[in-house]
């Protein structure tokens, strides 16, 4: 309905303007409006108001602080067109008052006009719509006619499905629960089943489809349900467990089932802890211990990362869970920025019970990785804990562990420097470093102390 409104507000406003030459100020757009056209533009604007304020609340809802002050959003949502109409209708009466003094700007031959455009562009625009109806409706009778095929779930129904159908499709449209975590784009293999009688007359998989099938070391018979088109009936098994959440794809916590999200991952780990805590107090080396990794976790939710697990004397941390790549990239590098002046006062305060002073190294990589709630399949989802997985993360780790080789505190792979729209400066070094399983070495910029490492500008 919003277009049906909205063609005859502009049409008596911006419309007649440029076919009469009335000037369409406010004055005349509440004269024009009030009180006929008042309850469908007041029907407009609700609607417009409504579907902004859903769609902001899908996109914010899993934002912490919008969660928190959610009752003020809600009070907003009200208040504005409430308040809003209430001004409309009070400008809308005076607007009639004789002492208003507004005149009707159209001669009789322009009223008629007017009256006329309208009718004939809601006319049109039915009859697009209707145009639109009856295409869409010719393709659903024509699929009902197109050549089709069976497939015999094991241990299911055996149903029917037009051909240039996926398999996924097929169990979709049948309600038949099927997992797809990454939504049917041949990213996460979840959704492959085995092929028990029709193998021979199938297509061949794509290369796509079977890049995925060798990574998990599928065999022959296993194909992606989302990818493959039967063109003759066959007989499949689903492998994985389609839970509720992955088959539809709509989770209320979207980690649930892994989600493939650009990201920074910062790996930071203690140097020579081991040395350090031999002849110690074991109380000693916990409270050291904790000391420096209760600072460090700080400095990194400070910056806006989310410390994903200490690992002994190291810290993984992601940067990015919400937020943009470039922010991610930033805040990782702001947060080895911070992490390098925490170190220095630390060292600072406990220079007197330390033999010498504590050392560490970070490594800082930006790239897409898998987030996920891992263990939440079979626990509370609430006691499983939100991780990355994937090369990035990988990379980080090992960008850490070259520190301890260069002699340096911190190596910021250059992707991750990119993306965050910093210039290195001169206090860091720009090399390239081989990487274990990557076939060409690795650009990056290392920095002896890592609050070398470049800051905003202000
Ligand atoms: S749904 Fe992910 S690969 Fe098919």
């Amino acid at each position: 309905m919003i277009p049906v409104f909205l063609i005859r507000h502009v049409l008596g406003t911006r419309g007649v303007a440029e076919m009469f030459g009335i000037e369409d100020s406010y004055r005349y757009a509440l004269w024009a409006m009030w009180p006929g056209e008042a309850w469908g533009q007041a029907a407009l604007i609700l609607l417009v108001w409504v579907h902004g304020c859903i769609g902001l609340h899908f996109w914010l809802e899993a934002r912490p602080w919008y969660r928190r002050s959610q009752w003020l959003w809600y009070t907003l949502a009200v208040l504005i067109p409430t308040l809003a109409y209430a001004g409309f209708a009070e400008a809308g009466r005076r607007s009639r008052l004789v002492e208003d003094g507004f005149q009707n700007p159209f001669t009789a031959e322009q009223y008629a006009t007017i009256q006329t455009v309208f009718a004939a562009s809601a006319l049109a625009y039915w009859a697009v719509l209707a145009t639109a109806g009856a295409v869409l409706a010719g393709f659903l009778i024509a699929a009902r006619f197109r050549a089709r095929f069976t497939i015999a779930y094991d241990n299911g129904p055996t149903v029917v499905a037009p051909l240039g159908t996926t398999v996924l499709d097929v169990s979709r449209t049948h309600r038949i629960p099927h997992a797809s975590v990454c939504g049917g784009r041949s990213r996460c293999s979840t959704c492959r089943v085995r092929v028990i009688e029709g193998l021979a007359q199938l297509p061949p998989p794509s290369e796509t489809e079977a890049q995925v099938l060798r990574r998990v070391g599928a065999p022959a018979n296993v194909r992606l349900a989302c990818q493959l088109r039967p063109t003759s009936n066959l007989r499949i098994s689903t492998l994985l467990p389609a839970d509720r959440g992955a088959a539809s794809g709509a989770v209320a916590d979207k980690y649930l089932w892994g989600v493939e999200q650009e990201v920074t991952i910062l790996f930071c780990d203690l140097r020579g802890f081991t040395r350090m805590s031999e002849g110690r107090l074991s109380f000693d080396v916990v409270f050291l211990l904790n000391q420096f990794l209760g600072r460090m976790a700080e400095a990194i939710e400070d910056s806006g990362g989310f410390v994903d697990k200490f690992m002994g004397d190291g810290i993984m941390a992601i940067f990015g869970i919400d937020g943009t790549p470039a922010e991610a990239a930033a805040q990782g590098i702001a947060a080895a920025r911070a992490m390098g002046g925490v170190l220095e006062s630390l060292n600072q305060s406990l220079r007197d019970d330390l033999g010498e002073p504590l050392s560490m190294g970070i490594g800082l990589h930006s790239g897409t990785a898998i987030l996920g709630r891992i263990g939440a399949a079979h626990r509370n989802e609430a006691f499983a804990r939100l991780t990355a997985l994937g090369e990035t993360v990988n990379i980080a780790s090992r960008l850490e562990g070259e520190t301890k080789a260069l002699g340096v505190q911190a190596a910021v792979s250059a992707r991750c420097m990119d993306l965050s729209g910093l210039l290195p400066g001169e206090k860091v070094s720009a090399l390239a470093v081989p990487i274990r399983g990557l076939s060409v070495p690795i650009d990056i910029f290392t920095a002896v102390r890592a609050t070398d490492l470049p800051a905003p500008v202000a």
